[in-house]
């Protein structure tokens, strides 16, 4: 059974003051990519100076420094989780590095409007969690600007992988919130059922994917 949303929010408020630290961890002592793989999805996004970048279930704000490099000062981040106590730990990020223009909205993805036009939009590790996620990828679609892009990076079971191996990873994920309804959840085939141009591959050996779409931007008039 999928966690409910209060079970969600319940369970990153007890890990919101470790996240960061265990994510740390994580990459010391097993040598783990998920901050490369942040990294790799915050690229993919290719977000330009001056844009604003709507960051989904963005909980301690991981991402937001990298994003900011690319959308300069003129740009802007908008960060959206379902649980206060991540955000609380963004705000303090946002502080520490007096960063003027990220925003924080406390909100279930499933019930967030999307800026009209917005030009990009990012989800790591979260969209999964979100058990309306084709409609969210849906209102993203028709939210997003002509050029503009949706990015989402976050686990998945591997196709060929035989039952123990499902258990001992689920049992690393439940940390997480996740479930069997993992093996359920393709947010890739959403991608590619609501965007004209998509794209996606597996990382960690396909426990992993990431997934573009695109809406193309308008053809070029031949002047
Ligand atoms: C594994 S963390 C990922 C945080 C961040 N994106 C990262 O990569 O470090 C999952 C986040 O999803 C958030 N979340 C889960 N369900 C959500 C929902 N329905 N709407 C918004 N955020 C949600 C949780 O509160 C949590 O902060």
């Amino acid at each position: 059974m999928p966690l409910s949303k209060e079970e969600i929010e319940e369970l990153y408020s007890r890990e919101a003051k470790r996240y960061d630290s265990s994510i740390d961890a994580v990459r010391k002592i097993f040598g783990s990519r998920y901050l490369e793989h942040l990294a790799t999805a915050v690229d993919e996004l290719a977000a330009e100076p001056g844009e604003t970048v709507v960051d989904l279930a963005c909980g301690t704000g991981l991402n937001f420094e990298r994003i900011l490099e690319r959308v300069g000062e003129g740009g802007r981040v908008i960060g959206v989780d379902l649980t206060a106590a991540m955000l609380e730990k963004a705000a303090e990020r946002i502080l520490r590095h007096d960063w003027k223009n990220v925003e924080l909205v406390h909100a279930d993805a499933a019930a967030f409007e999307f800026p009209p036009g917005i030009p990009r939009v990012i989800s790591t590790a979260g969209i999964t969690l979100i058990a309306e996620y084709d409609e969210v990828i849906a209102r993203a679609a028709r939210a997003l600007a002509p050029g503009g892009r949706l990015v989402l990076y976050d686990f998945k079971i591997p196709e060929d992988w035989p039952e123990w191996r499902i258990q001992v990873q689920m049992r690393i994920r439940a940390r997480f919130g996740q479930t069997r309804d993992l093996e359920e959840r393709r947010p890739w085939e959403s991608v590619a059922r609501h965007f004209p141009v998509h794209r996606t591959r597996e990382l960690y050996s396909g426990l992993a994917f990431l997934s573009v779409g695109e809406i193309p931007p308008p053809p070029q008039g031949r002047g």
